[in-house]
């Protein structure tokens, strides 16, 4: 890939910052592109299918799709569809998980959840809508390997990773879990997303096995790392820094990294599984830094 988000070799010459800047405006523009106008009908599903995806977020799953396309030479329109299809995805769980049948939030990236500003039976249709959205984008990428792709992200969504998840978070409320099942919801909730993200990037590309080994490695790090810094956040950051209220873990009784380590141990943990990441990508010969760059970004964010 010599050229990425309007950039010659896939901004290689750019700061971090430039080129999360980058990436998260040329998510943008093509989720934008993926959406209906807010004007076609059924003109309120649409806007409210607009207000759950465009307009905030740290596009994180983008951006590790990319940052593995540009590791293994992946085609940039085939990473730009993977990139838009798991970001999709993502925005879908997080209008269902904001319902009050889930975590009954009010504020998500600064602004009304869509269930608060569109009604519940719209947020309902909305993740309907987005969930298959997703897939017509995977599906239609330029890529021999479309349906691969689509079945990759279909696993990492479904009842075995990110709805497999939120089916234990929800019935581990006041519960204490152990170390293990503890780990395993946060693995099939977030961490499944995060891993496909990295892997659509590089199945895009030309990874071999013992690389794609050695990502999913660092997929899996990053992808616990960061719902027990979600955690950590939860407990130690502001809503407004957030961009949704701080704080609700411990107010709704849910078993996290914090409550079951305590703030110290649970950063100890983010910081180990950063230095396992790291550890994963010096196996891959390939251009890993931003892969690397991420890691620390996930584990030191402050939203
Ligand atoms: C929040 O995800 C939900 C989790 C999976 C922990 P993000 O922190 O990536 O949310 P946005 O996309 O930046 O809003
Ligand atoms: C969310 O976990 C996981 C998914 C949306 C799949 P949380 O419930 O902790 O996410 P936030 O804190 O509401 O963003
Ligand atoms: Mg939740
Ligand atoms: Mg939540
Ligand atoms: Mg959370």
């Amino acid at each position: 890939m010599t050229e990425q988000a309007g950039l010659t070799d896939g901004g290689a010459d750019l700061s971090f910052e430039d080129w999360i800047a980058a990436i998260a405006a040329r998510t943008e523009l093509a989720l934008d592109r993926a959406l209906p106008p807010a004007d076609e009908a059924p003109a309120q599903l649409h806007a409210a299918m607009r207000h759950g995806v465009l307009d905030g977020g740290k596009r994180v799953r983008p951006l590790l799709a990319h940052a593995a396309g540009l590791a293994f030479a992946a085609p940039l329109a085939t990473v730009e569809a993977a990139a838009v299809a798991v970001e999709l995805i993502h925005a879908y769980s997080l209008v269902h998980d904001d319902m009050p049948e889930m975590d009954n939030d009010l504020l998500r990236r600064g602004k009304p959840t869509v269930h608060a500003a569109f009604g519940q039976a719209n947020a309902l249709l909305v993740g309907d809508a987005l969930q298959s959205l997703a897939f017509e984008v995977l599906a239609g990428a330029d890529t021999p390997r479309a349906a691969q792709l689509c079945a990759l992200l279909a696993r990492a969504a479904g009842s075995r990773g990110m709805a497999g998840g939120q089916a234990i978070d929800l019935a581990s409320v006041g519960l204490r879990l152990s170390r293990a099942e503890l780990e395993t919801m946060h693995r099939l909730k977030t961490g499944a997303l995060l891993r496909a993200s990295v892997l659509l990037g590089a199945q895009a590309g030309a990874a071999d096995s013992r690389a794609i080994d050695a990502l999913d490695a660092y997929a899996a790090a990053v992808g616990l790392a960061f719902q027990v810094v979600d955690d950590i956040l939860d407990a130690e950051a502001d809503t407004a820094t957030l961009g949704k209220t701080a704080g609700k873990d411990a107010a709704a009784d849910k078993p996290t990294y914090v409550s079951l380590l305590g703030l110290s141990d649970a950063k100890l943990l983010a910081e180990r599984l950063r230095a396992d990441a790291h550890a994963a990508l010096a196996r891959i010969d390939g251009a890993t830094l931003r892969l690397a760059q991420i890691a620390d970004y996930i584990v030191r964010r402050s939203h």
